[in-house]
């Protein structure tokens, strides 16, 4: 299970927390189910709360606080923030505030399309608030300045998705609309800058036919294996591992919804009231 090349340690045993702004967070605890499977996970996503990718900065930085103080009770050992929004406008507070390591969508994402991008002209679709924070472009320009970044909000995407809309002709429509002026543009990579956008993979590499599309979910966990197996934190594979879900309202929604993302039930989900924190 995991890598028995790197040390385990009983602080291995502290549980990863992750928190995005609903459900779609459960792309990153899929890809943690697959990459690390022997980890304890408290995922918390902010139901009452989402969209924040058309909120204000200072309104997500403040629910990203709140939404960390709540994990961070349970003594977690790494913080993966998986909403992009959230990465793009507060990582850094965060970081600075909390003593476990905080990972977020961005970064990976960023040099996972360094790497794959062979003519250095990236694509980025994302939220509104992601996209007008210009997270991907500033660090892709600041790790290599000769790269190029277009980028694309898909506001329709999230909720298309959380319908279950996943293919047929309205959501075909949809893809093809965005995508039209990033496909004039000769790129070779395009990042799925949101939790949601993994679930349209097959329209989206449809439309792009030949463009590695670069999933931050997948890109974040293998950053925090490496990150936990640095420190010698890994948790060790021969347990049945916990998940437990919070959600700060409609756990029912969060039930149903979420096992599209996730493939399986998702059980035990508490509501908790995330404004105290
Ligand atoms: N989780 C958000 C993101 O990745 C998408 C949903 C929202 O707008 O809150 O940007």
């Amino acid at each position: 299970m995991t890598d028995d090349r790197i040390p385990v340690s009983r602080e291995g045993e502290r549980p990863i927390g992750v928190f995005d702004s609903g459900v779609g967070g459960l792309t990153v605890v899929k890809e943690l189910f697959g990459q690390l499977p022997g980890e304890n996970i408290i995922y918390f996503g902010d139901t009452a709360r989402v969209p924040y990718g058309i909120k204000s900065d200072r309104t997500v930085v403040k629910f990203s606080l709140q939404n960390s103080r709540f994990l961070a009770q349970f003594k977690i050992k790494l913080l993966i923030v998986a909403c992009n929004t959230a990465s793009a406008v507060g990582l850094d507070i965060l970081r600075k505030e909390f003593p476990f390591p905080v990972l977020g969508v961005i970064e990976p994402g960023a040099r996972a399309a360094l790497r794959l991008a062979k003519n250095k002209r990236i694509g980025v679709i994302g939220t509104e608030a992601t996209v007008s924070s210009r997270a991907y472009v500033k660090l892709i320009e600041g790790i290599n300045p000769s790269a190029r970044i277009f980028s694309q909000a898909c506001s329709l995407f999230v909720p298309l998705v959380e319908e279950g809309w996943l293919e047929g002709e309205i959501t075909a429509a949809v893809v093809r609309k965005y995508l039209s002026s990033l496909k004039k543009k000769s790129i070779d990579s395009l990042i799925l800058g949101c939790t949601h956008y993994p679930l349209l993979k097959p329209l989206l590499q449809k439309e792009m036919e030949g463009i590695v599309l670069i999933d931050s979910a997948r890109e974040v966990v293998a950053e925090a294996k490496k990150v936990l197996g640095d420190r010698g934190m890994l948790g060790a594979g021969n347990r049945t591992p916990y998940r437990r879900y919070y959600v700060s309202d409609m756990p029912a929604r969060f039930v149903r919804v979420g096992k599209m993302f996730l493939g399986e039930d998702i059980t035990p989900v508490e509501q908790v009231e995330i404004e105290k924190y």
